[in-house]
């Protein structure tokens, strides 16, 4: 409900709001230049300067004193009547006064679309719109991070649209909510709903104040009036008839006695005065520059956020359009859900749909997130989903479950569930069997038991096929689909080989990345996945039908090689043909991003740990961060002679700050010693590093993963904590093989 308030809200006042966010950073721009432009005037007092004005211009009628600084004088004499700007410093006239036309223009527009009255009332919407989306947008970020507390904790880096939607929004959502708060209220003064306080004026006063006027700069009440308090200065209209000044300050307005210089009468600003001077200053910063910067900031936030909106809403529009006869949701019989990061779990649910929809079915296709509260016509759900990270969900389904406990499912509704994973992955397809757990806990009933697809096995899938095809009464059957992803070319520029005599030896291999160039119609655009940071994985086809190996990358883009670290299985099939390897050859392999394995922000210690090639992401880790922020590596090796790697450029680390202290652990030394012996030494200080919030990071193979969980947990029971508490915090992250 709330996300859909907020999208349908976003397209039927995206428009209104661009116009207002665009006018906005003009006007504020605008402000800010006039800021810059204009001389502060500290500790001025009003008389001095108009006097210094008045010696200069004959037949002044009015000086006014804009938010910026700038003083405005509006004179007439016999010969001519026009405005002048003068120094507020040093009271001098400068020119006369040019507003910008097309400024006026802008601010027709941002205050009533240059419509006048129904303008107004559309601006007032606008700020409707702004305010109802900040409401609903920091809901659904307080959702999506885990609930309010979770508001300031970083946002998981999957790339894309979305995750930038999130970043800006977290910090703009403050200032747009006062921007919106203050838009309405001023729509609302303009169109007359509410009072802005200006009616309550000073007692005018009585006949009889024709004394000969004095020198304005020896008024009293003028001398006590800081300039920067000035508003307005009116000066006698007949100075025969009424002897008397009417002046406008900060904060309150009255006549002065052009005689004696006392206040005549005074009127306080009253609160809805003061109200609506406080809110129009929120909105438009007029006094202060470092607000207006943050307004400007705001605005452009603003346009940047419906852009992303409207985009993302377009390429899931696009999306929808792929699926030809998608039936709406409430009319559907059969429901098909997709959970996917990279795409391909898609392929597959679009197959599956055509298949489904041209043998009569009504098949609603949808992302998991969109997962609805009721779906009155299905008999069937099938729910086709990706894992990633440490068993998590794919992108498209990070909301599913919570959004599952709230809905009305339940027995009406069989349910099939497809994990697609890679079975090298520790937690092969886990979240597909935590949704498959969660679905019977509700009470589905089972259609087909769950079923788990290692590297889209193609044949395994058409087994699920066949199943669900006799169920429900129809031919299925799943065909081969290429990738849309061509890989980058990699040409091999370097490599060290480590262990040569063992039969499993390691070697670092260094790329060059071609980027591959995709056509766009008339543009070619750079392939966004040549970007790539340590602890991303390169995945390589050993042949063109066999499944994908992937391999932890050391580097970042910006070193200009891309750094892999890899053992030879002897009997394997990727790992000798990586090892044959020569200088100059190439070969294809597809970046996968994985943001999950990564340190995460801040400056909390970093508790490195990894065995054998697992040191690939870890080194990465250590040699970016020129911060200097603890880094603590613990690394098991075979023999330090023959299998160190990296150990050159660890002992610069160590130098040079950005590693803080290693950890070594050799098998086959004189002690031979597992990582995880070595932890168990330093026990005392890695308890007092978790104890100030460490995250450990833990990289290579699955047994030395479980060596350290093992040596790991009478640790964390000493400060009351647990494995899976800190994986929860998102202060434990594994990438094992
Ligand atoms: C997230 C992740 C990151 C990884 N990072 C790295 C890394 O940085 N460096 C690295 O070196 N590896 C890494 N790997 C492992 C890598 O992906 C491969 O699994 C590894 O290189 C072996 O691939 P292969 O094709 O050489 O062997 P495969 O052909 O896949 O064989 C795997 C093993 O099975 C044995 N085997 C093969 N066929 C048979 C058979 N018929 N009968 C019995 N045994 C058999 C082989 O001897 C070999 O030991 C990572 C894996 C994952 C999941
Ligand atoms: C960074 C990364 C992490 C992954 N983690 C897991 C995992 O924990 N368990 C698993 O079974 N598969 C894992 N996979 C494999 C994907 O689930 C598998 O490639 C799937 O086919 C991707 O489908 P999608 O493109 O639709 O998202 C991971 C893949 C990547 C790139």
């Amino acid at each position: 409900m709330l996300q859909r308030t907020h999208v349908v809200l976003s397209l039927v006042l995206g428009a209104l709001l661009m116009v207002s966010a665009a006018t906005g950073l003009v006007l504020s721009t605008g402000t800010l230049y006039e800021h810059f432009q204009v001389a502060p005037s500290a500790g001025q007092n009003v008389a001095e300067v108009v006097e210094r004005i008045a010696g200069q211009v004959q037949g002044i009628e009015r000086i006014e004193r804009a938010p910026s600084g700038e003083l405005r004088v509006i004179f007439s004499n016999a010969t001519e009547s026009d405005t002048v700007i003068a120094d507020p410093v040093t009271g001098l006239v400068m020119g006369p006064y040019q507003p910008s036309v097309f400024l006026s223009w802008v601010r027709n527009l941002h205050r009533e679309l240059l419509l006048g009255e129904p303008g107004r009332w559309l601006s007032g919407m606008a700020a409707l719109a702004l305010l109802i989306l900040v409401v609903t947008g920091c809901w659904l970020l307080a959702r999506r991070l885990g609930g309010w507390r979770q508001l300031l904790r970083p946002i998981p880096d999957r790339g894309g649209l979305l995750y930038w939607h999130l970043v800006l929004s977290r910090w703009t959502l403050p200032v747009l909510a006062i921007l919106a708060v203050s838009g309405l209220y001023l729509a609302a003064i303009s169109v007359g709903m509410v009072d802005d306080g200006q009616d309550v004026a000073p007692v005018y006063p009585a006949a009889g104040y024709s004394a000969p006027a004095a020198e304005i700069g020896s008024l009293p009440a003028l001398r006590n009036l800081d300039l920067q308090d000035l508003r307005e200065l009116e000066f006698p209209f007949d100075p025969l008839q009424a002897n008397f000044y009417t002046l406008r300050t900060a904060s309150g307005d009255g006549f002065v006695d052009a005689s004696t210089g006392q206040w005549i009468s005074y009127q306080e600003h009253g609160f809805t005065k003061r109200l609506y001077e406080n809110l129009y200053e929120l909105h438009t910063g007029a006094h202060s520059p470092i607000w207006t910067f943050f307004l400007a900031g705001a605005s452009l936030c603003l346009l940047l956020l419906s852009g992303f909106g409207l985009l993302s809403w377009w390429h899931r529009k696009r999306m929808a359009r792929v699926l030809s006869d998608n039936a709406p949701a409430d009319q559907a019989q059969v429901i098909l859900l997709v959970g996917s990061q990279g795409g391909t779990t898609w392929r597959y649910a679009r197959q599956l749909h055509q298949q489904l929809s041209s043998n009569g079915l009504a098949v609603h296709c949808a992302n998991m997130n969109q997962l609805q509260p009721h779906y009155p016509g299905a008999k069937q759900l099938l729910v086709l989903t990706s894992t990633y990270g440490d068993g998590q969900a794919p992108e498209s389904a990070s909301a599913f479950l919570g959004r599952l406990s709230l809905s009305k499912l339940g027995p009406e509704l069989q349910v099939a569930v497809v994990g697609f994973g890679n079975s090298q992955f520790e937690h092969f397809c886990g979240y597909a069997q935590e949704v498959e757990h969660q679905l019977q806990q509700r009470g589905l009933r089972p259609l087909l038991p769950l079923h788990c697809i290692d590297r889209n096995a193609l044949s395994e899938l058409n087994q699920w096929a066949r199943a669900l095809g006799e169920k429900l009464r129809v031919d299925l059957h799943f065909t081969e689909q290429t990738p849309p992803e061509t890989g980058q070319q990699l040409e091999l520029l370097s490599r060290e080989l480590f262990g040569e005599d063992s039969e499993s030896p390691a070697a670092i291999l260094r790329f060059g990345v071609k980027p591959l160039r995709r056509s766009y119609g008339l543009f070619l655009v750079r392939n966004p996945a040549s970007r790539y940071a340590p602890g991303d994985l390169l995945s390589i086809r050993p042949g063109s039908d066999l499944a994908p190996r992937l391999y932890s990358i050391a580097s970042s883009d910006e070193d200009g090689v891309l750094e892999v670290c890899v053992r030879k299985h002897p009997a394997g099939l990727c790992s000798p043909m990586l090892h044959g390897l020569q200088v100059g050859d190439c070969i294809e392999g597809v970046i996968q991003p994985h943001p999950e394995f990564r340190p995460s922000a801040g400056r909390h210690p970093v508790i490195l740990v990894g065995a054998g090639t697992g040191l690939a992401p870890l080194i990465g880790f250590v040699r970016k961060n020129t911060h200097q922020r603890p880094l603590y590596l613990y690394w098991g090796g075979r023999n330090a002679q023959s299998d160190f790697l990296y150990q050159a450029q660890l002992n610069e680390y160590l130098a040079d700050g950005r590693l803080t202290q290693l950890g070594l652990a050799f098998s086959q030394a004189a002690q031979p010693m597992y990582v995880q012996d070595r932890l168990q030494q330093d026990a005392g200080e890695l308890v007092l590093l978790l104890k100030q919030g460490a995250q450990v990071l833990v990289c290579g193979s699955r047994e030395m993963a479980e060596g350290v969980r093992l040596a790991l947990k009478p640790m964390l029971q000493q400060l009351g904590l647990s494995i899976e508490q800190l994986r929860l915090q998102g202060r434990y992250r594994e990438d094992v093989y």
